[in-house]
């Protein structure tokens, strides 16, 4: 087995097994923020990536991608029902995000969770090379950090979390809330999106297990555990010369003209998820046009909705919803060849998302709650000459860095009417001193810098027990 100096640990490997209509399987990028994220720095870096390929069955022998090893773990049948869809996206994603469904609670989840951990923490183990950086990712692998130091401890461990991460009151509920905390606890780093988060957790340590942090540090079995917050970002430049290449404006002047060149086009992109607000966005995109303050004739809403999770109940209701919903408001107020929503659910090449960025000039982003958001950063990135309006909702992590956007409440209905129209009707100067602001922040904190101020911390460590005098 070839060994590697830096191992990243994700419950996705980069492409996934995706059956093509006819039968055959076909490699493409897999969905989702993460992804995103590691790949542009990654790529041409000797690296192993050690995650799921998708799918049931052996583990496929994967080529690298982009110079980057490919190290599958299986997945049974029973895993991707009881640790996947089960305790990582119907116990742990819902009470993550605030609750806004009903968290679920199996016995039987949690042993899956637990036996999936160690399969992924024993196979960080054998392809990490003595001292090598593992950097485990996300709420499906909490446990690897403690599971893989017990293995190996003389790796550096560092572990992140996408998505958000609750307060106490909530978390509390977790029946085995002290087996994660500890968990999370053998990683040398604990990343967050978010300020917030890194303090919830840093006071669960307290309450749960009794370990109180002083200056961000946690003092653990003789070791000291740093926790922080690094809010991911995206990859500006590649994103500024996608949309830049010629192909792309040209299709993007297509788009236009396919939409009927209306004189405001309204996006949105989003995994097909109860936590991305889809529902309440289009109940106030509904009311705008029933209350007169919207025309079909000249505004147009694309929304994007890539299913996801497809077999957790949750989702397949959700879908269901908007599906009906979508259809309530064309059949409504749609005309021959000009429906109120162009609704899509396909998956989209780079190029093709970028295109839909460049003619969008509102992009409606407004979970109710999500850890960062990446496609609020794309947008901006897209926007070469300093045009368009982000529509971002207060609860997505994005709202922090990006406070020139226009801040909305998805909760509140009449709040999230006024933030479209506003956005809407902004004025040209005052569009293009919001977006300069958001695109120097970002150009400052893209991908690159997230991930080098995350390893550099990471790094830090070796010194850390001898600089604090803690053994
Ligand atoms: P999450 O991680 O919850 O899915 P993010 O907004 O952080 O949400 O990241 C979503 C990522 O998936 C973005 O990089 C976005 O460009 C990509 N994406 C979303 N919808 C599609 C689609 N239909 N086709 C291709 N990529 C998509
Ligand atoms: O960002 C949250 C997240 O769960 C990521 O881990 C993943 O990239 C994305 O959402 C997509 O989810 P899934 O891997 O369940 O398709």
């Amino acid at each position: 087995m070839r060994q590697s100096s830096l191992v990243v640990v994700a419950n996705r490997l980069p492409i996934d097994d995706s059956t093509t209509p006819d039968g055959a399987c076909e490699w493409r990028r897999s969905p989702g923020g993460l992804v995103s994220a590691l790949h542009s720095p990654l790529r041409q870096t000797p690296a192993t990536w050690v995650g799921w390929a998708g799918g049931t069955g052996p583990a496929p022998a994967l080529p690298d991608v982009d110079g980057v090893r490919m190290h599958t773990v299986p997945l049974t049948a029973d895993d991707l029902r009881d640790h996947y869809e089960g305790f990582a996206n119907a116990t742990l994603w819902p009470l993550y995000h605030d609750a806004v469904e009903q968290p679920e609670h199996h016995r039987r989840w949690w042993e899956a969770y637990q036996r999936v951990n160690q399969r992924f923490a024993a196979a960080a183990a054998e392809v990490a090379e003595p001292g090598a950086v593992v950097w485990v990712q996300d709420y499906h692998l909490q446990l690897v950090p403690g599971l893989l130091r017990a293995l190996r401890p003389d790796l550096r461990i560092g572990f992140f979390l996408h998505v958000a991460f609750p307060p106490p009151e909530l978390f509390m509920q977790l029946p085995r809330r002290a087996e994660l905390l500890r968990g999370m606890l053998g990683a040398d780093l604990v990343g967050f999106q978010r300020a917030q988060a890194a303090h919830n957790f840093a006071q669960l340590a307290d309450r749960v297990l009794g370990l109180p942090a002083t200056d961000h540090r946690i003092a653990v079995d003789g070791r000291i555990v740093r926790v922080g917050s690094f809010p991911v970002s995206i990859d500006t430049t590649e994103m500024t010369a996608l949309v830049e290449r010629p192909d792309v404006a040209d299709r993007a002047s297509r788009l236009r003209r396919d939409l009927g060149s209306p004189e405001h086009v309204i996006l949105s992109v989003d995994r097909m998820d109860y936590t991305k607000g889809i529902e309440q966005r289009l109940k106030a995109y509904s009311e705008l046009i029933a209350d007169g303050h919207v025309k079909v004739r000249d505004t147009v809403l694309v929304q994007v909705a890539v299913p996801s999770r497809e077999r957790v109940g949750q989702y397949q209701i959700l879908r269901e919803r908007v599906e009906r919903e979508v259809g309530r408001i064309n059949g409504e107020f749609g005309r021959v060849g000009e429906p109120a929503i162009h609704y899509l659910t396909q998956p989209f090449d780079r190029a093709e998302l970028a295109a839909l960025y460049r003619i969008a000039d509102v992009m409606a982003v407004t979970p109710l709650r999500d850890g960062m958001n990446l496609v609020a950063k794309e947008y901006v990135a897209a926007r070469v000459d300093d045009t368009g309006a982000l529509l971002l909702s207060e609860f997505a992590g994005a709202a922090a860095e990006l406070p020139q956007a226009y801040l909305v409440n998805p909760h509140d209905l009449e709040g999230l009417k006024q933030g479209l129209l506003a956005a809407l009707r902004a004025r040209p100067e005052q569009v293009r001193e919001r977006m300069q602001a958001m695109r120097t922040h970002l150009r400052q904190h893209d991908i690159h810098a997230w991930a080098r101020s995350y390893l550099s911390a990471l790094d830090q460590d070796s010194t850390l027990l001898s600089r604090l005098g803690t053994t």
